[in-house]
Parts: structure tokens; sequence; C-alpha cells
């Protein structure tokens, strides 16, 4: 199979190395990769967002399935620029990710299906919404309904701050049009788990969990990232619990989603937070998560290029996944001033030391490759992994495989996985 995948981080490097283990792949090209991707596929010039040019591309190089990485290609309709044509994509239509692309349609859905999530309210106007808010009161969540980076989500413990937010959203245009319509959420209490699920259409199959740390620093302090790390399997979550969310929560999303006429194929990725009434959506996204991802592909036991293709022809009712009993953690490695502004062009050394520790792999997310040297490039700049029997094992090796990386301009929580 010739194989396109779209996207340049971290994950996208973790997914090509799952690819290139397959006996069914022939190329692999990534779009447009980075210089982890580069020594396992080819990289093409074509930016994750340039649809017309990625649908051209896999019309020209005949190819027969792509993989986009990120949200963004797929709420912009690359799978439905790649179905004209004929060429698979295990990813959704557009129609079907708006179930990243707006938090309020998730909502309908989830009324609709009767999906356990924090109850809310969708708001147009700044001082409907504030009142809604007066009579509320604090802790309450304020959520851009639109995509925002990620930078969309006030968790405000007191009004004055749910009200600041409230007036940068709907007044000051903080979001642009992601923010001109504001959630105000009811806030729940747990841990969170990234539950990632295979779908087809009609069928999801489980394809693991994983716990992220969003917060830049240690003990979860500071400003929210991207992701600084991931743990799967996280601890404490148990398969009994992984079930009873698909059960509640994915399969009947996909079922709502099937009646609207927009089924959902592709990887959904259900943001849970596990309650003491058990497990409530906290969002979807129609993709891996990142670091998730990195995680979860060390443990996966089964080819998932076959998988993928299940998924895209709609038969993943008989198809079964297997997954390592070992555990895997990922630990991001950031530039220093992530997620602000940071400097790029220093130089990291030791990357194949730190891959040649035991259990180790590292990727690359925002490198560069100048003259035989990787020169940090971005904010997220690697993924350093390692699988162990057990938590702490694999906690050990990957802080043993960071330890060997040269890089006096980067940083990392040194706490990823230490919750279980
Ligand atoms: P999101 O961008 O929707 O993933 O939200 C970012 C983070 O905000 C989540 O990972 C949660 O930690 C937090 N969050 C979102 N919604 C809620 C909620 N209803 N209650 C408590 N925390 C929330
Ligand atoms: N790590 C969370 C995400 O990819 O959205």
């Amino acid at each position: 199979m010739r194989v396109l995948l779209v996207g340049s981080g971290g994950r996208e490097h973790a997914l090509a190395w799952a690819l290139a283990a397959s006996p069914l792949l022939s190329a692999l090209f990534v779009a447009p990769g980075n210089p982890g991707t580069a020594t396992l596929g080819t990289n093409v010039a074509i930016a994750a967002e340039d649809i017309a040019g990625l649908a051209r591309f896999a019309r020209e190089q005949r190819i027969d399935l792509v993989l986009p990485g990120p949200e963004a290609p797929l709420v912009a309709g690359l799978a439905d620029a790649l179905a004209a044509l004929g060429i698979a994509c295990c990813g959704p239509t557009a129609a079907a990710a708006r179930l990243e692309g707006s938090k309020g349609f998730t909502k309908e859905v989830c009324a609709a299906a009767a999906i356990p999530t924090a109850a809310a309210a969708l708001f147009t106007d700044a001082t409907a919404a504030r009142a809604h808010l007066a009579r509320h009161g604090a802790p309450v969540v304020v959520k851009a309904d639109g995509l925002a980076a990620g930078k969309g989500v006030v968790v405000a413990e007191s009004l004055a701050e749910a009200e600041a937010a409230v007036t940068a959203m709907l007044e000051e245009g903080a979001f642009g049009a992601a923010g001109a319509r504001v959630l105000i959420e009811e806030c729940l209490r747990g841990p969170e788990v990234s539950l990632f699920a295979l779908c087809d259409g009609t069928d999801a199959v489980l394809l693991g969990a994983a716990a992220d740390h969003k917060r830049v620093g240690e003990g979860n302090r500071g400003p929210n990232t991207g992701g600084m790390g991931a743990i799967s399997p996280p601890g404490g979550f148990t398969d009994a619990q992984a079930e009873e969310a698909m059960a509640r929560i994915v399969r009947p999303a996909l079922a709502e989603m099937a009646r609207r006429g927009t089924p959902f194929r592709g990887i959904l990725f259900a943001g849970l937070m596990l309650t003491a009434q058990g497990p409530k959506l906290i969002e979807f996204n129609v993709r891996f998560g990142d670091p998730e991802c990195q995680a979860l592909v060390l443990r996966f036991a089964s080819d998932l290029l076959p998988a993928l293709v299940a998924a895209c022809e709609g038969e993943l009712g008989n198809f079964a996944l297997r997954l390592s009993a070992q555990t895997a953690v990922a630990v991001v490695m950031a530039a220093r001033g992530y997620p602000g502004t940071s400097a790029k062009g220093s130089e990291i050394r030791g990357i194949a030391a730190a891959a040649a520790q035991p259990g180790a792999l590292v990727f690359h997310a925002g490198t560069r490759a100048e003259g035989g040297r990787i020169l940090a490039d971005g904010g997220r700049v690697l993924t350093v992994c390692a699988t162990g029997r057990d938590g702490v094992e694999a906690r050990a090796r990957a802080y043993a495989a960071v330890d060997a990386i040269d890089w006096p301009e980067g940083f990392c929580r040194r706490d990823i996985g230490a919750r279980g």
C-alpha cells in the first residue's frame, strides 16, 4: 500500500514508525513531515492545511490510503476532497469533524444520544452570558465554541475570572470567529483520561487510553500546553472503565452521527473526566492526541495499517486490536519559553544515544536538519519515550533516555506518569 501521512509533529513521527513496521506498506509519504519521518518515508513539501495540494499529490502518486494526523485538514474537508477522487482517508468528513470543530455541536450530539457530559448552555450575547454566570456561580468553565489551538478553555475558580473570559471571547474577539459562540459549563472534578477509538461509521474498536499532562510545570502548575507528556495505560484506569466509556460515550456518538447522515470514520478521541458518577465526556477530538499517540503506538501489538483499512472499508465489526501489557511513557522536550515564544536554532545532541537506551525511542516534532545537525525549530521539539513492564520501569527508562540528550536550551517535566 502507498500511504500518505499528513502532519509534522511527534504524533506523526510515531504514526510513521508504526506504519513503517507494516508488511503491507510499500511506500510512505509524509506531508510535510519532519527530520524523524524523513528516516522512515519520503517527506513532501505540502502544508497539512493545503487540501488541494494534498489531494493532487494523492491522485498523482496513486496513494491508497491517507492518514491525517492533525484536525485542521479534516475540519477543512480533506476527507471530502479525497472521497471525490475515490481515495480512502482514515479521518472524518468535514461534517463529522464538527465533533471537534464545534463544542456546541458536540453538546447537541450528547443531548440527543444521552451521553454523560458536563451540563452546558450556549451564548452569543455577552449580557445574557454574564446573567447566566451570575445565576450559576463559580467554579465554572467558559469555552470558545470553535477551534482555538487548545487555548479557548477557561476553568474559572471565581466569577470575575469567568466574566473576564466571556468579555474577551464575545466582546473583544479574543479567538475571532471561534469565540463568537461561547459555552458555559458545569465544572467537573476527577482524573482525566484520553480514550482513543478507531471508527468505521458504524462500529468502533478501542485503540487504548493514555493520560496527558497539559500544564507546562511539574505538579500540574503553570499555563496549559498542547501536552507535556503521557502515560499509557493511565494508572488506575481499568479495562471495565474503558468498556463503559465505549458503551456509554463512543458507540452512542457513532450511532447519533450515522442517524444524522454524517457517519464518523477515523480516530475518535474522547477526553474523559472520571467523576464519582462514572466517566463523563469533556470533549471529542477527531484524531490522535499528541503526545498520547507517541505512548500508545509503543503498545500496539497488532499491525496498525490493516486496522486503518478496515475502518475505511466499514469492516471493523469483527476486528480486534491487541495492546501489549507494557506501560509506555512519553516525555515531551520543549524549547525554553514554551508555551510562550521560544528561540529557534539551538543544536540538539545525543538523540542517538537516547534512542539506544533500553526500551527507548525518540520522536521528532519541532526539529530541523541542517548539515548533519539537528536544530530546534518549534515549541515542542522531541518526545522521548520508553516502555517498561510497569509505570516505574517505563518512567525510569524514559528519563534515562532524556538524560542522554544534550540540549541546554530545552526542558521537560520530570513527573510524567508519576500519578500512577
Ligand atoms: P479542552 O480544550 O476542551 O480539552 O479543555 C482543556 C482542559 O480544560 C481539559 O483538559 C480539562 O482539564 C479542562 N476542562 C474542560 N472542560 C471542563 C469541565 N467541564 N470541567 C472541568 N474541567 C474542564
Ligand atoms: N494532547 C492533547 C491533544 O492532542 O489534544
